[in-house]
Order: C-alpha cells, then structure tokens, then sequence
C-alpha cells in the first residue's frame, strides 16, 4: 500500500467526487459511501467532496495525520475513520490536531471521545511553527485549514516544505471558495506560489479543496529538531554534562540580568529628565513670581509715599483752618466789643 496518490488530476474547476488511488474503485467502503451524511452534524464546515477526499486520504495515507484548525473535529473524525478502516494498516493511526483556539481542542477533544477516537488523537493548542519546534513528526498526510488568509496559509505551505517528504497528500480547504476572489482569503494564491516554486504538484479539485503532493523539493525527512530548540537543548545538555562551565551559564544569567537593569536605567533616565523639567519649570515660575512681587512692592512704596504726604498736606490744612477759625474768632469778638455788643454774639465755631 503505498501513501502516496497514483491518479492525478490536472483540471481545476471539476471538484466532483473522484479517486486518488486506483486501488479505491469509487467508494473503498459502505462507511466511505455514507461518511459525509454519517458526520454531518458534527461541528465543523465540509462539502460531500471534502468528506469523500479526507476519508480516502485517511484510508491509504493515514498513519500520521496532521491537520492545521481542528475547530471541532469533524474533519479528523472523518479522517480518523478512514485510518483506522484500512485493514493493511500496521500501526494505529496517529492524528496531531493543531488550533489557535483553546475551545476549539476542547469541542474537538469531545467530538472525538464521543466518536471512540480520542485515543489516537493528539490536540494542540497553538500553530504550526510552535508545534514543529516541541515535536518532531514525519506526517503522512496533511489537511491544512487552519488560517485562511494569504500570509497564514502561506506561513503554514513555508513550514510543511521543512518538514515534509516527497510523495506526501496535502489538501488545502476552502481552494475553491470565492473569497479568494476578492483577497478575503488567500488559500488559492499561497497554493499557486507553493507549486511554482517546485514544493507540491496540483492532483486535483475535490469539494473545495484543493489536493497537492510534494515533490522531491521539500526538505523532509526532517527528523532533526529545529535550530532553536537544537540551540536551547545543546546548551541545556551541556550544563548538565559539566561541560559548558557553571561560568557560561553565569554568563546567560548575567546577560539577562543587564539587560533588564538596562532597562531599568533606561527607564529611570527618562524619569530623571521627567523631574528636572518639573524643577525647571517651577525655578522659572518662583522667579518670575519674585520679580513680579518686587515690582508690586516698588509700585507700594511709591503710593505709600504718595498718600503719606497727601495726609500731610491734608494735616496742613486742617491746622491752618483751626488757626484761621480762632483769629476770625478773636477778630468777631473785639468788634462786638467796640460795638458794645459783649456777650450778644453768636459763637464762631
Ligand atoms: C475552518 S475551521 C476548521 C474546521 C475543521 N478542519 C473541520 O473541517 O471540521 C478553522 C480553525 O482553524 C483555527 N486556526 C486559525 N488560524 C490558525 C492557525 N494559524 N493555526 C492553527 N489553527 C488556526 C481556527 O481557530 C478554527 O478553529
């Protein structure tokens, strides 16, 4: 039994229902025939040729499955039952289940448990790029659904060309949709660019997928880890060993610790200029206010000053007044004297 198809077809707007191995005669079994109605209910988005497509790939290709967006399952039930139909297959199939979304590993956790498939299934919560650097797996057969935008699909076509052997099923979903039209999606350029630049070879339209096997241009067998975690365990092993010294690991730990005191400094700077324009700010206010105040205190002397000698004029006069009531006084009282009038006037007041 070989995994890799033997029937390709090159037309891309005939998405009928078709075989990809001549060893399947049109259905490969009851359970085949009927596996679209049998999972329609399931949470998940399949058109009949999607279901009849992954069964088959399932069936001949299905001892490592990885699939990019779970959401619920139905997808890898459907795969699932393909795998584990196949009576010349040696192992249990094993299927890794990617999905951004944390209830979409546990709806698709229940969807299975449900279908008495959860115990070949490995759900993970995150993509393809952090899944390659914890496992290291060799799949044989890939259903990508996961992210549906151009940058996405063709982020997850760059990664399976590291990881993948030639001869390897890969259905794309959602290839045939409209929304590639309009850029909504970009699932059907990301594919176009995978198969100009030689990694996969277009094997036909199924439902609205899209089927591609890759060629010899893709890197897998990949069975090394990636240059990351190659790094991050190397060092970790070496320390262990005693090898790398205490001082290197010293070294690591001192760098890190620089770098956030950097950080720190950094912060503590702008800080440190946050306060000095505060303090400017209220140096130039003080003096300003003291050389207004010096101001308003000149402008009060002067009309101190003013006002001391008005009341001074003012005391003047009042006394010139008191002289000039007592001599008109004196003047009144000898007239009336002369005049004989004595004791007869009025009072000068
Ligand atoms: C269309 S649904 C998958 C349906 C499922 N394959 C089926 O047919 O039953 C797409 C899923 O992909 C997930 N997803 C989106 N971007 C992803 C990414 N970069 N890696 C993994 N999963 C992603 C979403 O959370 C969503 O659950």
């Amino acid at each position: 039994m070989t995994a890799t198809p033997d029937l390709k077809y090159a037309e891309r707007t005939d998405r009928s229902m078709r075989p990809s191995w001549s060893a399947n005669r049109g259905y490969l079994n009851a359970e085949h025939e009927g596996i679209y109605q049998a999972t329609r209910e399931l949470p998940g988005w399949q058109e009949e040729g999607d279901s009849y497509k992954l069964y088959e790939l399932g069936y001949f290709a299905g001892d490592v499955i990885l699939e990019i967006g779970v959401y619920g399952g139905r997808s890898a039930v459907v795969e699932l039952r393909g795998a584990v139909a196949n009576p010349a297959r040696a192992r249990p199939p094993q299927f890794y289940g990617l999905d951004l979304d944390p209830a979409a590993i546990v709806r698709s956790h229940d969807t299975l448990q449900a279908a008495g498939l959860s115990e070949h299934a490995l759900l993970y919560c995150g993509d393809l790029r952090h899944f390659v650097h914890d496992y290291v797996i060799r799949p044989t057969m890939v259903f990508v659904d996961g992210d549906h935008a151009y940058a996405g699909v063709r982020s997850d076509l760059d990664m399976l060309a590291e990881i993948l052997c030639p001869g390897v099923p890969v259905f794309c979903h959602d290839y045939a949709n409209d929304e590639n039209d309009g850029g909504e999606y970009g699932v059907r350029t990301a594919v176009g660019e995978w198969e100009t630049a030689g990694y996969a070879e277009f094997a036909g339209a199924f439902g609205c997928g899209a089927l591609l096997v890759t060629t010899p241009r893709c890197r897998g067998p990949y069975s090394g880890l990636t240059a990351d975690k190659f790094a991050e365990q190397r060092t970790m092993l070496l320390r262990n060993a005693g090898v790398l010294p205490e001082s290197s690991s010293q070294v690591f730990a001192l760098r890190e610790e620089l770098a956030v005191f950097r950080d720190l400094l950094d912060r503590s700077e702008a800080d440190r200029a946050a306060r000095l324009e505060v303090i400017q700010d209220l140096q130039r206010r003080f003096e300003e206010f003291v050389a207004s105040s010096a101001e308003a205190a000149r402008d009060f002397e002067s009309e101190r000053a003013r006002l001391e000698s008005a009341i001074k004029s003012l005391e003047a006069q009042v006394e010139l007044m008191g002289t000039t009531k007592y001599a008109a006084r004196r003047l009144v009282a000898a007239a009336a004297r002369r005049a004989g009038l004595h004791g007869r006037t009025k009072r000068v007041r």
